[in-house]
């Protein structure tokens, strides 16, 4: 019997090699999945087979990571609680997608994920693998066993024969991939207190250290996906890796929300979306351009629900997958380029041009053209002004009763 781990390599997941073999007797066959986080592949193969694991697959998904997840979410503009670009939500559906993958492969009967109890990430892989794989078994551990620190997990590794290098300190819970980073835990669930951001920050600055020369960038669009920045084409992960560069620089794309987790309390992240707080404004300047009034307000609907759908761990839904078709649709003419100045934290248009541009000079103009005519406009406002005056028009009566 097999189950597949995913594994990161740190104490948590590592501690769940030996939870396993003993309180289910399977054989664990570990994955590791990058999706931009950065950490030491080096050393990984060696310390799950020490902590008793057969085997273990490192998988690279951040092309896939990009294209799948990162500019469907892009497209839509969806954004969780006004603020949230979503980072760790689109990450989990591919990870438990590949996690079925190869538990199909492997014939494995279950897989088993190191997401705490309190948190959404359970959710998001939980409904991904009940999406994709009815027939699977799930085992979260943290759910499960008595282990409730750092020191219970090294405890607990040290007694099964597994003497790693862990550090007993405790960190914040971070989840960082190619389009963010986050931070939760210790002081900052102190929600009185500012962050202290020049201990935090590790893709991004506070503005305070930031340049104090603005720098301008170009980036130019495709069907509402990102091709090129500064004129030079560039593929999904190296844009975003650009990008990340440029916003941490210039101190942009730090937020600090109090979200609603879908398991029902409040609880407060900061994360770091540099490249990703820059794409989005540039698209949505973009879309101004090339998207009439009806489609935009519409599609501002629709990436609320978007967002909360990602949120939730509902990204394989049929709902997610008909608005994708619908923002797809509409992103049919968004082509074209922006022009940006960052600085200080702040992302300034400064620019933009489309070959599907619906912005009329001419019309927008105060000098008259020809496709205006001022006369319309009063007829216009009869009309438009009609249900007000019928109802002025009563009250008028009434109060003269
Ligand atoms: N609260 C954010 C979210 O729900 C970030 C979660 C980060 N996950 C983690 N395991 N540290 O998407
Ligand atoms: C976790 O508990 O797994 C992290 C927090 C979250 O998922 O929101």
């Amino acid at each position: 019997k097999k189950v597949i781990l995913a594994y990161s390599g740190g104490l948590d997941t590592t501690t769940i090699i030996p939870w396993l073999k003993e309180n289910y007797d399977y054989e664990v066959i570990c994955v590791c999945i990058d999706v931009g986080q950065g950490q030491e592949i080096e050393g990984l193969e060696e310390r799950a087979l020490a902590s008793g694991a057969s085997k273990l697959y490192i998988e690279d998904l951040k092309d896939e990571f990009v294209e799948d997840f990162v500019w469907p979410t892009l497209k839509a503009q969806a954004i969780y609680e006004n603020k949230y670009l979503l980072g760790t939500s689109i990450a989990r559906p591919l990870i438990s997608k590949r996690l079925v993958e190869i538990a199909k492969k492997e014939q494995a009967e279950a897989i088993c994920h190191g997401a705490t109890g309190k948190g959404n990430d359970q959710v998001r892989f939980e409904l991904t693998i009940k999406a994709l794989a009815p027939e699977l078994k799930i085992i979260a551990p943290w759910r499960i066993w008595d282990i409730k620190s750092r020191e219970d997990a090294i405890e607990y590794c040290r007694d099964h024969g597994i003497d790693l290098p862990f550090s007993v300190e405790t960190s914040y819970s971070r989840d960082r991939n190619l389009w963010h980073l986050s931070h939760e835990g210790l002081e900052l669930e102190d929600i009185g207190i500012e962050p202290d951001y020049d201990k935090l920050l590790q893709l991004s600055v506070s503005p305070e250290k930031a340049p104090d020369t603005p720098e301008y960038i170009e980036l130019e669009f495709d069907k509402g996906i990102p091709v090129a920045l500064n004129g030079e084409k560039l593929a999904g992960v190296a844009m975003i890796e650009k990008l990340n560069a440029l916003g941490g620089k210039h101190g942009i794309g730090t937020i600090d929300l109090l979200e609603n987790r879908v398991v029902g309390m409040k609880s407060r992240g900061i994360y770091e979306t540099p490249g990703g707080t820059i794409l989005y404004a540039a698209h949505s300047k973009m879309e101004e351009l090339c998207l009439d009034k009806q489609t935009i307000a519409y599609k501002s609907t629709i990436a609320i629900k978007y967002a909360e759908l990602i949120y939730s761990g509902e990204w394989y839904t049929p709902l997610r997958e008909a608005l994708e078709a619908f923002v797809n649709e509409t992103q049919k003419t968004v082509t074209g380029k922006v022009k940006l100045k960052l600085y200080k934290g702040n992302i300034i248009p400064a620019g933009a041009s489309s070959d599907y541009s619906l912005y009329s000079e001419s019309l927008a103009s105060f000098a008259t053209g020809d496709l205006y005519n001022h006369h319309d406009a009063e007829g216009f406002i009869n009309l438009f002004g009609l249900p007000l005056k019928v109802r002025a028009m009563l009250l008028n009566d009434k109060n003269d009763q």
